[in-house]
């Protein structure tokens, strides 16, 4: 009788996530608009030849846009109490570009496109215009109706979370241990505010490094402390070997006890994640396939389809 039980839960789970990826699929606008993927592109090839950090930018929004309600391009509603608006998005750029394709889109097919699809296919398009591995995405979302800032900060990471918690966080969106791990590569590009890790060590009153953070080299930590100490509103690149190519060199970094934040360098702490960085350290076509895997299921987490949401004509607003 139990073991029906268990049987007909999981028929039913199965038959949910069919039908949910059901209603994605690979190529959704080949008859309503042909050229949007194109359209995409080219708008994230030529603003990222134009100016570098945006690879970086359009890769974290759909971070953001996906743990927040769902990838329903959420994140990208302007407004005084919108996701936009809470402290926890201050850094997120890449906006205007999203707002670039739409309006070139809208042009060839109006009211067809959803902004949502816009964020992931931009994402996926950045991370190929900074030398990363080409990753074919299924579309479909609708734009979603509610933004809330008072959402973002129970749904994003902190970078004081322990391991268990990020954990959580993932396996909240229907995301797995591994996925962390390889979606966290995302950090092998883009930039960094210093106040975002500077807690990990201070300045003594003799200007010398004190480590407050072991598992950060010491090297690397004084390197740091000197690239931050005229203002904690600084950038510094996330990867300090290799920081605008999109490739492996993050678990690299992670082994030689360079991690920018304390939640990469727990990565390599823990012995449930370990292994698995030193796999991808060693192997980069193994991290370019388990990419491709993890970030398709980034960018389906809660989509909305079908009747649900909306297709928005301005991505700054609902309509
Ligand atoms: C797992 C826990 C994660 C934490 C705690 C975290 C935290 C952060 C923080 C604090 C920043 C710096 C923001 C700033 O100061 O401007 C950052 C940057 C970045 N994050 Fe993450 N992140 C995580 C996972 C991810 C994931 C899953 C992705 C994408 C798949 C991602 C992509 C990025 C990118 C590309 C940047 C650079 C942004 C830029 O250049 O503007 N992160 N992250």
């Amino acid at each position: 009788m139990a073991s029906t039980f268990v049987l007909l839960n999981i028929l039913v789970l199965l038959s949910s996530l069919l039908t949910c990826s059901a209603n994605l699929s690979f190529n959704f606008y080949a008859g309503s608009c042909p050229l949007a993927e194109v359209l995409v592109r080219n708008t994230v090839r030529s603003a990222s030849s134009s100016d570098p950090t945006i690879p970086g930018k359009l890769l974290r929004l759909l971070f953001h846009d996906c743990f927040v309600q769902g990838c329903d391009a959420s994140v990208l509603i302007q407004g005084n109490t919108t996701e936009r608006s809470d402290p926890g998005n201050a850094s997120l750029g890449g906006f205007s570009v999203i707002e670039r394709a739409k309006n070139a889109i809208e042009v060839f097919c109006p009211a067809t496109v959803s902004c949502a699809d816009i964020v992931a296919l931009a994402a996926r398009d950045a991370v190929e215009a900074a030398g990363g591995p080409v990753v074919e995405i299924p579309t479909g979302r609708r734009d979603g109706k509610v933004s809330v800032a008072d959402d973002v900060r129970p749904n994003i990471i902190d970078t004081d979370f322990s391991l268990d918690k990020m954990i959580d966080a993932f396996s909240s969106k229907g995301l797995s241990i591994q996925d962390l791990v390889v979606l966290s590569g995302a950090h092998t590009i883009g930039a960094s505010h210093c106040n975002a890790f500077n807690g990990r060590f201070k300045q003594d009153s003799k200007g010398n490094l004190e480590l407050i953070d072991a598992s950060l080299d010491n090297s690397y930590a004084e390197t740091l402390m000197k690239q931050c100490a005229s203002s904690s509103s600084l950038t510094v690149s996330n990867d300090p070997e290799t920081s605008s190519m999109f490739d492996n060199q993050y678990y690299r970094n992670l082994e030689a006890r360079k991690g920018l934040f304390q939640t990469d360098s727990a990565l390599m702490e823990d012995d449930r994640t370990r292994k698995l960085v030193e796999d991808l350290a060693s192997d980069e076509e193994s991290f370019s396939q388990r990419w491709r895997e993890s970030f398709v299921k980034l960018s389906m987490v809660g989509v909305k389809v079908g009747e649900d949401g909306e297709i928005r004509r301005s991505c700054s607003s609902v309509n």
